[in-house]
């Protein structure tokens, strides 16, 4: 790569200059803001850990006890129930000699470092330390897991690393109008599975996000069903985006779904962006969450929930099955696949000497990609210089 790609500061002017442009001006932004090393590392300390980050599905863990880990940027995780029912994100790094704790999913009546047997509650308190009572002024009580900021939306998990980010629920009210009558908190999980593809996190989040490639990517999987021309997006808010992917006419009625959606709603799945880096797609059967985040400019960690209305058995498209036109079934998966591919191609290109911002495509087939550029642009972009204040007519 050439350092001309790695300048994070000309990436930056580009996100200043395209700030609150509109949406018939949108375009592309240079290729560092893919590829630059010096821009991930800008994203990991300034959007991020600052940010709330979807981590999973309240299903995944239904009961008492119930967890699961993972891990966002540095920091191992817990998501659990606690023994009171109260869900909570911890810390899955032990207080004594900072060994993770815990791995996978399961119930737990509580936590036990494997290397010295540290025990922790399900709500991080120290139980148990060893022959620690032989060790001056160690106080057990004093020792815990630190709880992080957690926020419960709609049956989604985020979790705020700094714990400064302002509450995510009144950021998204603009977008409950458009998802209310799905009632995702009432969704039944089918399949959690987490990957890693070799493309950058913003590529897969654009490229879940935007209809412009469903006839040409996705031609002989969902444009019968769902194609590019259908595409209507809706009005941004700060903290998202979202477009509805209509129905052809001849397209079957997905079934069962929930009673409150009005017969318009069951003509198209309705997919929105969180910013800055959860995706859900929801239909009127069920739905499908991506969250993403960067392992390198390169590599983006996609975990994968698919849902569905309970009634809905394992025909369903919640079950990772998409009906089509002609009463086929896709695997959300080969869809998935289609996209990976493409996806792999565009890292590939963009490492071209010749690669410069061009136009985006109208606003109802690309104007989620905008409307995440003015996110980041809004975040990231310095104000203006003094010397372009100068240069502004005095009245
Ligand atoms: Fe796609």
């Amino acid at each position: 790569m050439t350092d001309r790609k790695n300048d994070v500061g000309a990436i930056l002017d580009a996100l200043a200059d395209i700030k609150d442009l509109d949406e018939y001006q949108a375009r592309s932004l240079p290729a560092g803001y893919y590829v630059s090393e010096e821009f991930l590392e800008l994203e990991k300390e300034e959007i991020f850990p600052k940010e709330w980050i979807c981590l999973g599905r309240l299903e995944e863990i239904g009961k008492p006890g119930d967890y699961f880990t993972t891990q966002l940027l540095d920091e191992p995780l817990i998501v659990v129930r606690g023994q009171d029912d109260k869900v909570r994100v911890l810390s899955n790094v032990c207080r004594h000699r900072s060994s993770v704790i815990a791995e996978g999913k399961g119930n737990a009546k509580n936590f036990v470092c494997p290397y010295h047997a540290w025990t922790y509650s399900t709500d991080g308190q120290l139980l148990r330390a060893p022959s620690m009572d032989q060790v001056a002024a160690f106080d057990t009580k004093a020792c815990q897991l630190p709880r992080l900021a957690t926020e419960i939306w709609r049956g989604f998990i985020y979790v705020n690393l700094d714990g400064k980010a302002k509450p995510l629920a009144p950021r998204l009210k603009g977008l409950e109008p458009y998802i209310q009558n799905y009632h995702p908190e009432s969704l039944d999980l089918n399949v959690v599975q987490e990957e890693v593809w070799s493309t950058n996190w913003k590529y897969l989040a654009e490229n879940f996000l935007e209809g412009y490639h469903l006839s040409t990517v996705h031609y002989k999987t969902l444009h019968d069903r769902t194609p590019t021309r259908l595409c209507e997006k809706i009005p941004p808010g700060e903290g998202y985006t979202g477009y509805k992917s209509h129905y052809t006419r001849k397209s079957p009625q997905r079934k069962p779904y929930h009673p409150d959606l009005t017969t318009e709603e069951k003509r198209y799945s309705m997919f929105f962006w969180v910013f800055p880096s959860h995706l859900v797609g929801l239909n009127p059967g069920g739905s499908a969450s991506l969250c993403l985040q960067p392992r390198g400019t390169d590599e983006v960690v996609n975990r994968v929930t698919l849902s569905s209305y309970s009634s809905a058995g394992a025909q369903h498209s919640g079950n990772g099955r998409i009906r089509t036109e002609n009463n086929r079934e896709v695997g959300f998966n080969t869809v998935m696949d289609e996209d990976r591919a493409q996806l792999v191609r565009l890292l590939r290109g963009l490492k071209s000497r010749y690669v410069e911002p061009n136009r985006l495509g109208p606003p109802d087939l690309e104007g989620t990609v905008w409307d995440m550029f003015q996110y980041m642009a809004r975040r990231l972009a310095p104000p203006p210089s003094r010397a372009k204040i100068k240069q502004t007519p005095l009245r």
